[in-house]
């Protein structure tokens, strides 16, 4: 049987999910197709009913939907609980619809690609405490890092630590990265604060790891800057594509799919 996939998100014309996750359909020679379906903000719900009574199998959720799915879908991970938002839904042989978060998943996946196979007694530096962070943190606590969060609101990296995280850890203002930078292994931006064409102006990074989790255009002063301060500067792209690799591994109940062969084709698009 043909198995339906999609993203849903508004906007989502610019998603390479799409492009991802048929690379692997093609190279897997599975029946099954992708497409990347526009869900305006105050429809998921609906939304979600009507891609169930037309037997999708699978959804990536986007902005504006991430949170907003967990009104309806009850059957979720504790991952999902903990972060309180959801990026891949399975619908279950009932109808009703499975939430899984594979963020955290997939930036353990990226962070080993880019050469950290483990993160426990690190001391890592996460910047922002938007969306993006949560997943961050759920993924870092629960692999024993020592975080400090540092983000513009302050008041903002105190409660996503508490809602995310087991232990506790340090938090602090944006203002202080030079002086906790020094003593990170390895940081983790979040914030859209360089997608202005701005940059945080990172201390010498003395061959240390700077992972940028945006990229293409946005993310290109950010990495540029970090590069000249002798940062291994990484973009957000393999974590894209090891989140979806998570996804595709739960739709299909299959092993990871190759993630080098996705990256290859969003260089090339992007
Ligand atoms: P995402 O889902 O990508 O994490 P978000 O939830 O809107 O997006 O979070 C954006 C993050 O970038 C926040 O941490 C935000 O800081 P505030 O919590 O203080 O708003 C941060 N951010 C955005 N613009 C910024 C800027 N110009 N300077 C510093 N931080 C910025």
């Amino acid at each position: 049987m043909m198995q339906r996939l999609a993203v849903i998100g508004d906007p989502v014309g610019h998603s390479l999910s799409p492009q991802i996750h048929m690379t692997w359909i093609d190279a897997q020679r599975r029946k099954a197709s992708y497409e990347s379906i526009r869900v305006p903000r105050g429809e998921t719900a609906a939304a979600l009913a009507d891609f169930s009574r037309k037997k999708f199998r699978g959804l990536n959720v986007t902005l504006p939907h991430k949170e907003a799915v967990l009104e309806t879908v009850i059957d979720t991970s504790p991952a999902v609980a903990a972060i309180g938002a959801a990026n891949t839904l399975t619908r279950n042989t009932d109808g009703s619809w499975r939430a899984d978060n594979t963020d955290a998943p997939g930036l353990m996946a990226a962070l080993r690609r880019a050469g950290i196979g483990d993160v426990s007694d690190k001391t890592v530096l996460v910047l922002g405490a938007g969306g993006a962070a949560r997943a961050a943190l759920y993924a870092l606590d629960r692999g024993g890092a020592n975080l400090i969060v540092l983000n513009r609101t302050v008041e903002k990296a105190g409660k996503v630590i508490v809602a995310c995280c087991r232990r506790s850890h340090r938090f602090g203002p944006l203002e202080d990265l030079a002086l906790h930078a020094v003593k990170a292994d390895f940081i983790i931006n979040t914030t859209s604060a360089g997608h202005g064409g701005e940059f945080l102006d990172l201390p010498e990074g003395k061959g240390r790891l700077f992972f940028e989790m945006s990229y293409g255009a946005p993310a290109k002063a950010q990495l540029a800057q970090a590069r000249r301060m002798d940062w291994i500067a990484e973009d957000g792209l393999g974590m894209l594509v090891c989140q979806a690799a998570e996804s595709f591994a739960i739709w299909f109940d299959c092993a990871l799919p190759d993630v080098e062969i996705a990256l290859e084709a969003c260089r090339e698009t992007l």
